[in-house]
């Protein structure tokens, strides 16, 4: 009776039935959901979205690079992404004289297309669940290499990997065709790409046209090949067809992707970690970096062309950080998962997950100054440029030294790099207390005195100056060493062991929370493998007595142009244009309740109808937390709309041309 009730209680407690809009769907299971996809307004079939046998949406959704996502949109293989997927690739191609960040670019003939070396997409070829071969293997990691072997013997182009879900409750085989040869099609100037900058970054209202356009390449029989000036577009077995019919709120939407990784069935021990420590920690460094960033990149173009990547990266997760921090506290979401864990261990009693969530409790406790140390070190010490530079420079094989330096010192600014070390050190030394810290790290302070001393002296290092040829007794180098040794030698073996220990109890736990919540469906945790999210065009409330709409015009970007503040400085094209008072009402961005992460970036966000409606790039600030825990009411991702896309192409730049080859519909 006593076991009844308290499963009663439990049951109570936590009926939240993965809410509509929450989750991220394996493709191959999406037949568990379909029904309540086409509840919701979808009109196609789990057929359509993923099959072993025929074409399928899948077969037109790549993995781009190594994070983002993209979308086939033509017979002739051409790809859509976000800007800010394409940006370094762009940036490699810029140069004072062709700086296509500031001009665009639009490779209107097949010639002007540019290769991207490094660059590849993959498609899914299948998954398939071998949770029972992995599962009775006596040595995992030798179980799954020999299924990726047998995935990809005999096939161009594939590769495969065995992943883990559920904590390994499950395990599936994902099978991939890479191709390498993806050119540069085209992309509008960063001020339309990137309007907004850092400032409108994870906000909304928006108006960023986040766009880039690529082509994959194949040889003559549609094959992966490496680049070659033979290779032919590729033909993919499916590709999207783009709606020009528009979308309001209510309207179905899903999304079709890469989402990099979410952890939404950690104990509140690990949230309070991420939004007490961990979170705060890292924003603070990132501000010293940032700061340092800032107050040279105003002051020349060249070292804004320089840093424009790195700064965009240092400062996304930067501010990343403050809204899910922000997110997880005003959610309660450490309290909440608190008396989650209550309720749990009242149920678990004598069974086999009594006690669980305490071992959690306790590994995180032992956990915490070895985490904190790992996590100040790679964002202090392990962040500083020229150091890395220096171990790169010197791990590389001798032929390939001089393109290590090229690409280095292409992009690198001393004074910067200097400064940066400066504040950096000088937290470190504050913060990471003694007994975390390197000897080298107390001998190095004795020794100069102050960290502008020491910077002073590893700045002016025979290795600083020019001169390589004693790079392994050279002090940068010698920073990086030492550094890197600690980090491996006396953090990583601690954190690695305990995180197994804590991965193992997951195992259990998650299983556990699905006997103890058996009508709830669980998603499991983004691992950068394919899913599906869905749910439809929302506007949200913020703050109390302020609503949200959920989609922006060219109007907005008229409100916030101003040439004086380089994120809203837009092109002359745009305001002479919007002065024809034709377009007023342009769309440009929509908000909707997919349940997004990093790696979504690029991905297709499609209609009831399966047509492309919109690129996702970006989530809202106030649902950041969504990677720790979903709140319907305020996570929303943010797209852009892809007419705009049409308009910037078409109407702004008057290269067209590139999009005759698309499938328009209503
Ligand atoms: N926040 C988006 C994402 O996480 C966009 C990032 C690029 N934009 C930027 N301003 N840094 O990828
Ligand atoms: N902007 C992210 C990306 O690049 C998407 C997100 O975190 O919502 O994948």
């Amino acid at each position: 009776m006593r076991r009844i009730l308290s499963i009663l209680a439990g049951a109570l407690l936590c009926v939240v039935p993965a809410l509509a809009d929450e989750g991220m769907w394996l493709p191959s299971l999406i037949s568990q959901r379909i029904a309540d996809m086409q509840a919701k307004g979808f009109k196609l079939d789990a057929e359509d979205i993923y099959s072993v046998n025929q074409a399928s949406l899948k077969d037109a959704v790549v993995l781009f690079g190594g994070g983002c996502t993209g979308e086939v949109v033509s017979k002739e293989g051409l790809l859509f992404t976000n800007y800010h997927c394409g940006y370094s690739y762009i940036q490699r191609h810029s140069s004072v004289e062709h700086d296509y960040l500031k001009d665009g670019y639009w490779a209107l003939k097949r010639e002007d297309e540019l290769p991207n070396p490094g660059l590849s997409v993959s498609f899914l070829d299948r998954m398939e669940d071998v949770s029972a071969i992995m599962n009775d293997a006596e040595d995992k990691e030798l179980a799954a290499a020999e299924l990726v072997k047998q995935a990809t013997a005999g096939g161009k182009g594939l590769s495969a990997s065995v992943e883990a879900l559920y904590y390994g409750n499950q395990y599936f085989l994902f099978v991939y065709r890479v191709f390498s040869d993806v050119r540069f099609v085209g992309a509008p100037p960063s001020s339309i790409g990137k309007f907004g900058g850092d400032t409108d970054n994870w906000m909304w209202p928006r108006h960023t046209g986040d766009f880039s356009i690529f082509r994959i390449y194949a040889d003559k029989d549609n094959n992966p090949a490496p680049y070659s000036p033979d290779n032919v577009p590729y033909t993919p077995k499916k590709y999207f067809k783009v709606s020009l019919a528009g979308v309001k709120e209510g309207d179905f939407t899903f999304i079709y992707g890469f989402p990099g990784s979410t952890q939404e069935y950690i104990t509140s021990d690990a949230v309070r970690y991420i939004s007490e420590v961990s979170d705060p920690a890292k924003i603070g460094l990132r501000t010293l970096r940032l700061d340092a960033q800032k107050k040279y990149m105003g002051q020349s173009q060249a070292v804004r062309i320089q840093y424009s990547s790195k700064n965009a990266s240092v400062s996304n997760s930067w501010k990343k950080w403050q809204g899910e921090m922000k997110g997880i506290r005003k959610m309660k979401t450490v309290q909440t998962k608190k008396e989650y864990e209550a309720a749990f261990e009242k149920w678990a009693k004598g069974t086999r997950y009594e006690g669980i969530t305490e071992k959690l409790a306790d590994i995180y406790r032992r956990l915490e100054p070895f985490n904190y140390a790992r996590e100040y070190t790679s964002e202090s010490a392990l962040a500083v440029e020229l150091p890395q530079f220096a171990s790169s420079y010197f791990s590389a094989q001798p032929e390939n030294r001089e393109a290590v330096k090229e690409n280095f010192l292409k992009d690198y600014y001393m004074p910067i790099d200097k400064e940066s070390f400066v504040a950096l050190m000088t937290a470190y030394g504050k913060n990471v207390n003694e007994e975390f810290r390197p000897l080298y790290y107390e001998q190095q302070m004795a020794l100069y005195g102050s960290e502008q001393a020491w910077a002073d002296a590893l700045f002016s290092s025979p290795f600083a100056r020019g001169d390589y040829s004693d790079v392994e007794n050279d002090p940068v180098y010698i920073f990086r060493r030492e550094f890197t040794k600690y980090y491996n030698e006396q953090l990583l073996p601690v954190y690695r062991d305990l995180t197994a220990q804590i991965t193992e109890l997951y195992h259990d736990y998650m299983q556990g929370q699905m006997e103890f919540e058996p009508d709830k469906t669980f998603y499991p945790d983004a691992n950068l493998t394919l899913r599906v999210a869905y749910g439809k065009v929302q506007g949200y409330e913020p703050q109390d007595g302020i609503y949200y709409h959920p989609q922006s015009t060219l109007t907005g970007i008229i409100e916030k142009d101003n040439p004086d503040i380089f994120d809203y400085d837009i092109p002359q094209a745009l305001r002479d244009i919007y002065a024809t008072g034709l377009y007023d009402d342009q769309p440009v961005c929509f908000l909707a309740t997919n349940h997004t992460t990093g790696g979504n970036s690029g991905s297709p966000i499609i209609n009831a109808d399966g047509n492309l409606i919109g690129l996702n790039f970006d989530r809202v600030w106030e649902g950041t937390q969504s990677d720790v825990t979903f709140d319907p009411e305020i996570c929303r991702n943010i797209s852009l709309d892809v007419r705009y896309l049409v308009f910037v192409v078409d109407k702004v730049f008057h290269a067209g041309a590139i999009l005759q080859e698309v499938e328009f519909v209503n």
